[in-house]
């Protein structure tokens, strides 16, 4: 299974961990970012890649990791499909699947650090879709037209 992985430069050792992460689970990965702090990424260029490639179904999970998670989510959120997570502990990363099917897990490296990254990811992966009452909320997100 393939995932994406991104981040700017705010965000580049919690990358390195979710890739680790997802490596260790047998993963093909692709990575898309900065690779020193001194070369700049504007985050929105890099989640448009994440939520492209997520949307598209060439990827199935995207991760994206910036300074506070939330300008990545933001940007992802725009792709019809995406449902994209700020994840800022175990139970946001737990819901974010099991209410969510969340497809895209963001963090925030300033605020939670990069190794926080790395646990949130495995309980994000490790937690599977609840479906039932949860699947017609999810199907609910794409309507834009704001029918019941
Ligand atoms: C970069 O300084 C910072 O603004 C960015 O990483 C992120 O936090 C945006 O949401």
């Amino acid at each position: 299974m393939k995932a994406i992985i991104g981040s700017d430069h705010a965000g580049i050792s919690g990358r390195k961990e979710a890739v680790r992460v997802f490596l260790e689970r047998g993963w093909e990965v692709h990575e898309k970012g900065p690779e020193g702090d001194s070369e700049k990424a504007d985050y929105p260029d890099i989640a448009h890649l994440i939520a492209q490639s997520v949307t598209s179904g060439e990827s199935r999970f995207g991760v994206l990791v910036c300074g506070t998670g939330q300008g990545m989510a933001m940007t992802a959120n725009r792709y019809r499909g995406a449902r994209a997570a700020v994840i800022t502990d175990s139970f946001t990363a737990e819901m974010s699947r099991a209410h969510n099917d969340a497809n895209i897990a963001c963090f925030g490296e300033r605020v939670i650090g990069a190794s926080a990254v790395a646990d949130l990811l495995g309980t994000f992966l490790d937690t599977p879709f609840e479906e039932g009452r949860h699947l017609k909320r999810v199907d609910k997100i794409d309507k834009v037209t704001g029918e019941a």
